[in-house]
């Protein structure tokens, strides 16, 4: 779909978000043909140099984190010529005049992408006022974390709407871009086959898990003022069981979809302390110095932040009551596999005499690796042994069923990048929607806060600790397994 003319301004063009992500997926979307010749990137941060410079540096980012597809040596310097570079400082005077001549003249989209640290958010608005760019074309996308708290969210979105309107600000979850995320909306609402049974009538229960392989990494000192909680269940997982569990929207456009989720989100039930799992990684065995433990990586020998978390919560409306949800998420797991598994009931009664056990259909949506959703179904047992059921899985997986070759690779932020230019929100999260999850996260973590809750040491490469396990064994459940 060809896009509009745009100018899209990255604050923050030089840091890491910009050079892993932002950049390399305009180079992608740019060899799509999805950059018109005289759309400019610009990017605007502290440190000094000129366009020249900027380009060098986005040269070396897209070498290192480009990746994913074949271009020519030509198509790189024709869209390096479309960058350009302001030294800006967010607090001060400096850059914003030149950056307001750059941006005067012709009518275009004018998007401005926030990839500062948050206590920067309103001095960008404030000075993109004052300076006259915050008109009514303008665009902000603005990153999480998106508050650290319901106040601090509220503060922020009166701040942000101090100087524009909700349909100029594009709050990103670059979980929303994921392409087996928005496929989990095709598969409910364009297939006749599961949402008569997409209820707490025929679901015994949903898990959601977000595991991954890797630890806090470089960012340490962030995490651990932020934790598991704040930095994937309020935000990616919360977004995920909105998806799962919403209400079919009228139509796919941005209000509609996201009034389905806000009640979604309204209608979470308060979770107990019981049904809070936290944990936190050990460094791994012999290997301490490469892969340190959780406390040693932030720098923090008595840190009570959790890098694992595992919860159950139950949706109160007619659709779901008495279902339990099963969210868990954490750092330094087995493996990196992002699931969501929608455990069907037990049949009302068994007809096969020797059918021992229980055979229950599981629909289970992988995000990634390996994308692909898969039904499990049971059959009869091949072979001369009577009438014996086993479960097998009906795969969909992409892999075998559509040719890779025809399949255009689309990172998550390159895909809500051009949602922004094409002026498309509703991928992108409402500020009210923000605000809801934060209140329901809050009590939670107010309440390990006032029992000064430690959380269970887990080991590295295992499945986060075992009272995670017993969270679904004492019902009677049991996590799907984490596999890559
Ligand atoms: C980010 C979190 O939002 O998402 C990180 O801050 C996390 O801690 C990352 O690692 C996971 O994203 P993805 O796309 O790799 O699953």
């Amino acid at each position: 779909i060809p896009v509009d003319l745009f100018d899209l301004v990255i604050f923050g063009g030089t840091g890491d978000l910009a050079r892993r992500k932002i950049l390399p997926g305009l180079f992608r979307r740019f060899c799509a043909g999805q950059m018109p010749d005289q759309a400019r990137v610009i990017g605007a941060a502290r440190s000094e140099m000129d366009s020249d410079g900027y380009r060098e540096m986005v040269r070396e980012a897209i070498g290192e984190f480009g990746g994913g597809h074949t271009f020519e040596p030509a198509q790189l310097e024709a869209f390096l010529g479309q960058l350009e570079y302001v030294a800006i400082d967010a607090l001060g005077e400096q850059g914003w005049k030149e950056l307001q001549a750059l941006m005067a003249g012709t009518e275009r989209v004018e998007a401005y992408y926030f990839s500062v640290a948050p206590s920067l958010f309103g001095e960008i608005a404030e000075r993109l006022q004052k300076w006259g760019m915050a008109d009514d074309q303008a665009r902000i996308v603005v990153e999480k974390p998106f508050g650290r708290d319901l106040e601090t969210a509220r503060a922020l979105n009166k701040t942000l709407a101090t100087y524009f309107n909700e349909d100029q600000i594009y709050r990103i979850d670059h979980y929303l871009g994921k392409e087996t995320v928005q496929n989990l909306m095709a598969v409910r609402f364009g297939n006749m086959l599961f949402e008569p049974l997409w209820n707490s009538q025929y679901v015994d229960h949903i898990q959601i898990t977000v595991a991954e392989t890797v630890g806090v990494g470089g960012r340490g000192e962030y995490y651990d003022k932020s934790g598991a909680m704040r930095d994937m269940v309020q935000n990616h997982l919360m977004q995920l069981l909105c998806l799962i569990a919403m209400e079919p929207p009228a139509r796919f456009s941005p209000d509609a979809v996201r009034d389905e989720k806000l009640k979604v989100i309204r209608a979470l039930e308060p979770v107990l302390p019981y049904h809070v799992v936290r944990g936190q990684y050990q460094a791994e065995p012999c290997n301490e110095a490469k892969n340190p433990g959780f406390r040693t990586a932030v720098g923090n020998p008595r840190s009570r932040t959790e890098s694992f978390i595992a919860l159950r919560t139950e949706i109160s409306n007619w659709r779901w009551a008495g279902t339990p949800f099963y969210l868990r998420t954490g750092k330094r797991m087995q493996a990196r596999s992002s699931e969501i598994t929608v455990v069907f009931k037990d049949t009302p009664h068994s007809i096969f005499a020797e059918d021992a056990g229980r055979h229950r259909n599981v629909l289970s949506i992988r995000l990634q690796p390996n994308e692909g959703i898969t039904l499990g179904v049971t059959i009869k047992e091949p072979g001369p042994g009577g009438m014996r059921l086993i479960d097998v899985p009906l795969d969909m997986s992409y892999a075998e069923a559509i040719n890779p070759d025809d399949v255009e690779h689309v990172d998550a932020y390159e895909r809500l990048i051009m949602d922004v230019i094409r002026g498309n929100q509703t991928l992108f999260m409402r500020g009210d929607e923000v605000e809801a999850a934060w209140a329901w996260t809050d009590p939670i973590i107010k309440g390990w806060e006032a029992r000064n809750d430690v959380p269970k040491p887990y080991d590295h490469g295992s499945t986060g600790p075992t009272d995670s396990t017993e969270l679904l064994r004492r019902e009677g459940r049991e996590w799907r397994q984490v596999t890559q």
